[in-house]
């Protein structure tokens, strides 16, 4: 497609103004596509509404569908600093999982830079659909639905894989889902365990969220209890950041602290009144900054891994205690763990510990899964499709965890993440 003709299609007015699937398909291989979309994103906030990327699903018949015929569904990620995709078969088996971090993107400023983010993404996101296209065998025409992370998460990101997704979606014909990151990391732990039973608690630890859930038979998520400050995944990149470890904190004190002494230098454990499902996190962290200004700098590297597997044994622990305090006060047998603290190497050997010597059936995923992936994002929007879910005819991104609806799920609780969450 050249550009004269490129451009009398108008593209900055919206997908819908092609013709036909290919020339849109055509559209999409164009690197001006990218350029086009740079600039957007570039310009976007707040002079042009991001409506420009907006495309109108002009496809009344896939909201009409009464059911969906299970096939082969491509999950993409692209909320914050990892740019993935997936394929699921139609029994919902992985076929393939790719993930393109940004570390080396990000690791010089010491934590996600937005703006960075979502041009890596927008660079990187057509590669690595592609790759887990050419993984699984299977070809974009064989897809039967699209599901992408639609919120929470860095809105920037979030439109690079939304506006991919739709422009998918409507070239192919097919139907796109929605689906909140959260329910995507709690999907992961039926992805490891399709058998892992309901009723049972769930506990969410990443980088943005430390939550812990009930998840009733019919698939309801009611919120037990939840972090009054920072997140798990936080206090492990801040700490690391004070301790002058690598970016992203949380794998490098995993690794630190296995050569220190967790009882060497101990650390405060928040656990508030005896029954409370609550975390706080803020305070270890001020407990870290004492601890450092009161020893001699530069520090041993002793010093360091002991101070790391003393900070860690904190967080642990306190995760531990309530996950299986929340068993206890809701009489039930079956814990899953998620989200990317759950790759922890010390919090899973204590939780697989408990759960032995309590009989307690624990769903802790493989790390693969745990970090941000966009198998689970396939898996959820999967689930909700074979619920009968329908697409909605104008899927937006969702950046804020509050103002989004949990699809179909009617979970209660997911307060608004703090704006310094992903920051
Ligand atoms: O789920 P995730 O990949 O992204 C979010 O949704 O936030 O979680 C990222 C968080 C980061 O804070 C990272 O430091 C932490 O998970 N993390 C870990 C480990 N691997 C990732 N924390 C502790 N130990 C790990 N091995
Ligand atoms: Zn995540």
């Amino acid at each position: 497609m050249g550009l004269r003709h490129l451009l009398s299609r108008r593209p900055w007015r919206g997908f819908n103004t092609f013709r036909d699937r290919d020339e849109l398909d055509a559209f999409i291989e164009w690197p001006l596509w990218r350029i086009a979309a740079e600039a957007v994103l570039f310009f976007a906030p707040p002079r042009f509404p991001r409506t420009m990327m907006r495309l109108p699903l002009n496809q009344p018949e896939l909201t009409s569908q009464p059911g969906w015929s299970p096939g082969p569904i491509l999950g993409i990620e692209s909320s914050c600093d990892e740019t993935a995709a997936a394929v699921l078969n139609r029994e919902g088996v992985v076929l393939s999982n790719v993930v393109s971090s940004q570390v080396t993107v990000h690791e010089k400023f010491g934590g996600v830079v937005p703006e960075l983010a979502a041009r890596a993404h927008l660079g990187r996101i057509d590669m690595v659909v592609k790759e887990a296209l050419a993984t699984a065998q299977v070809s974009k025409t064989d897809l039967a639905a699209v599901a992408v992370t639609q919120g929470p998460g860095l809105a920037g990101a979030l439109l690079v894989g939304v506006n991919y997704a739709k422009a998918l979606s409507y070239g192919l014909g097919i139907p796109i889902m929605g689906v909140n990151h959260l329910q995507g990391h709690i999907a992961s732990a039926w992805l490891a365990d399709p058998a892992f039973p309901l009723p049972c608690i769930i506990l969410v630890v990443s980088g943005g969220h430390t939550h812990l859930y009930r998840r009733e038979p019919d698939g309801r998520c009611v919120l037990l209890g939840c972090t009054r400050d920072d997140a798990a995944g936080e206090a492990f990149d801040k700490g690391a950041q004070m301790l002058g470890l690598d970016y992203p904190g949380g794998p490098a004190i995993d690794r630190i602290a296995r050569s220190g002494d967790r009882q060497a230098i101990p650390f405060p454990r928040f656990h508030q009144a005896k029954n409370s499902l609550e975390f706080s996190f803020s305070g270890l962290k001020t407990s870290l900054l004492y601890r450092l200004r009161d020893l001699a700098v530069p520090l041993r590297p002793g010093q360091v891994a002991d101070l790391a597997a003393g900070y860690q044994e904190a967080i642990v622990q306190v995760l531990a205690t309530k996950a299986f305090a929340a068993l206890e006060q809701s009489n039930l047998s079956a814990l899953a763990v998620v989200g990317g603290v759950s790759a922890n190497s010390r919090l899973r050997a204590v939780l697989s510990e408990r759960a032995a010597c309590k009989h307690i059936r624990l769903a802790l995923p493989p790390a693969g899964y745990c970090t941000d992936n966009a198998a689970m994002i396939a898996s959820a929007g999967r689930q909700l499709l074979m619920r009968g879910e329908r697409p909605s005819s104008d899927l937006d991104i969702s950046p804020m965890e509050g103002s989004m609806v949990f699809n179909g799920e009617s979970c209660t609780g997911f307060p608004k993440r703090k704006e310094t969450a992903y920051s």
